[in-house]
This record gives C-alpha cells, structure tokens and sequence, in this order.
C-alpha cells in the first residue's frame, strides 16, 4: 500500500453543531436521522449534547462529531464556547413559529462573534432546515429559501416527525464538508438551483414587505406619473416570471402591477 493510499483511507473526522431557537427541533432531526426515531415529548437540552456517528460519503470513512446545542438563551455561557472549529451547522427553525425564523440572523451572529475569524466563519457549511413542515406554517418557503440560499447556504425542508428531508439534509452536510476538505478547506460555493440574484430576491422582498404603494415602487408620497412608470419599468424588468425564477416573482409581479395601476389613478 502506497503513501497515498492509507492517506485516502484515514478516517476524516468532522464537527458539527446544532443552532437554533429553543423547541424548533434541533434535537429531534438529530434523532431522527441518528435513530430513526420521532420523540413528541418536549425534552429541553441542557446546554450541550454530544454524540458521534460514522458515515461514508465519496468513498470516505467520516467519523462524526455533533453538538447538539440548547436554543435557550440561558444557556448562552455554556454553549458560546462550542462554535469553534465547527465544519458544519444545522440551522433550524420552525415554520409554524415565526419568531424562531426571524432568530436566525443573530444566531448567525452568535456564531460570527464566537468564532471571531471570517474566513473560518465562511468555511463553514451551513444547512438551513424549515422544520416542523408536518405542521400549518406561517414562514412561507420563498421566503426562507432566499435568505438562506442568498447567504449561500443550503436550504431543506424538513420534518423531524415525518422524517422528510432529514437524511438528505445530512447526506449534503457531509458530502458539503468532504468538498471543502478536499478543497484545502474552503466552502466550496453552494450548487443551487436558484438562477436569480440577490437583487431579484431583495426586490421580492421589499414588495411583499412595504407598507404602501408608494413603499411598493420605492417611491416618496407624491411621486409623478413619471416617477411611477420609470420605477415600474426597473422592477419589472427583474422581476418579470418570464425573466425570473426567484421564488415569490409572481406573487410579487402582481403587487408591482397593482401598485402602478393604484398610484397611476392617484396621479390623474
Ligand atoms: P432545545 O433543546 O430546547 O433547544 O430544543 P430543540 O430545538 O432541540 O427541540 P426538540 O428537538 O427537543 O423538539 C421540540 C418539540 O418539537 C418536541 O416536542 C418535538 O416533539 C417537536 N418536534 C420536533 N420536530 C418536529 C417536527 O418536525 N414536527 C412536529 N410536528 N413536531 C416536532
Ligand atoms: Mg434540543
């Protein structure tokens, strides 16, 4: 056997960390795809909890580290020393919950200020699973999908419950690190299917949040007819479903189309 070779055969080993509002159901994915298994009972964690597993992704033995962290932020002290040196993340939150959704910026955050170094921060793999998905939700997976895909990292739609897409969240987490392994260890750039820029989704964004009409186009109160067509055309020329396949374009076309028609009618 060649140098090379025992190299190839050394088991990679691997950590990975859980992040996430309390009861999103960290734990529970991390069950689900550990023991095949589906616990209804709430069982907090308390701070930390460790676990290893083996898998074999890319013909690569990988022995796995996962830290299930508590989300509550009692247990900040305890958990803050444990971003470090992390591969991966699984970033959860419950799309029945919209609070846990709108947590996830500081708990990116968190991790930032924990590990301090960008470029260690940037190397991590993150997967954003859209929990609890068995259940009536209140964050839409548009809008989900393109703060996570925008930040470059992945996106799933998961069910610790029903148990979908939990595995394949894994299988990508693991494949993701192996990738930026064999890359000297920098994240390798996120395959996704999505074919729209950061601006398309920013627009989306602002139609489906503004206030008004006037908010809608980005215009002051009391903009002109001129004002409204040209700030029409613009967004419309992003956002057309011919032209974009950013998820929610349709949906915002026609908040653009009314918007103009509105302020046109408000103009005259
Ligand atoms: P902390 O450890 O406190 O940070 O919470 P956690 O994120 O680990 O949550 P945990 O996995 O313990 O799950 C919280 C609750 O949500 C439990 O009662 C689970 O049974 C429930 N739960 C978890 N995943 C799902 C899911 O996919 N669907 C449904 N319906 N319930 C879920
Ligand atoms: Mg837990």
């Amino acid at each position: 056997m060649t140098g090379m070779d025992k190299k190839s055969k050394k088991p990679l080993r691997i950590k990975i960390i859980s992040m996430g509002n309390a009861e999103v159901g960290k734990s529970c994915i991390i069950k689900r795809y550990c023991e095949k298994r589906f616990v209804h009972k709430y069982l907090a964690t308390i701070g930390i909890d460790y676990g290893v597993t083996k898998v074999t992704v890319k013909e690569r033995d990988i022995k796995v580290n996962i830290f299930d962290m508590a989300g509550h932020p009692i247990f900040y002290e305890v958990r803050n020393e444990f971003y470090k040196d992390t591969q991966g993340a699984v970033v959860v939150f419950d799309v029945a919950d919209r609070q846990s959704f709108d947590a996830l910026d500081s708990w990116m955050l968190e991790m930032q200020n924990e590990i301090g170094n960008q470029s260690e921060m940037d190397n991590v793999v993150v997967c954003v699973c859209a929990n609890k998905n068995d259940k009536k939700r209140v964050v839409d997976e548009a809008e989900a999908r393109i703060w996570a895909e925008t930040k470059g990292y992945h996106y799933f739609e998961t069910s610790a419950q029903t148990g979908e897409g939990v595995s394949e969240m894994f299988q990508t987490l693991f494949e993701s690190v192996v990738m930026a392994f064999e890359n000297g260890g920098k994240r390798v750039p996120v395959q996704t299917t999505l074919g729209y820029s950061k601006e398309q989704a920013d627009a989306i964004q602002k139609l489906r949040n503004a206030k008004n009409d006037y908010e809608r186009l980005g215009l002051p109160p009391g903009a002109t007819k001129d004002d409204v067509n040209r700030a029409y055309r613009k967004l419309a020329v992003l956002l057309h479903p011919d032209k974009s396949v950013a998820p929610g374009s349709e949906e915002a076309f026609k908040l653009l189309v009314a918007a103009r028609t509105t302020l046109l009618k408000r103009c005259q």
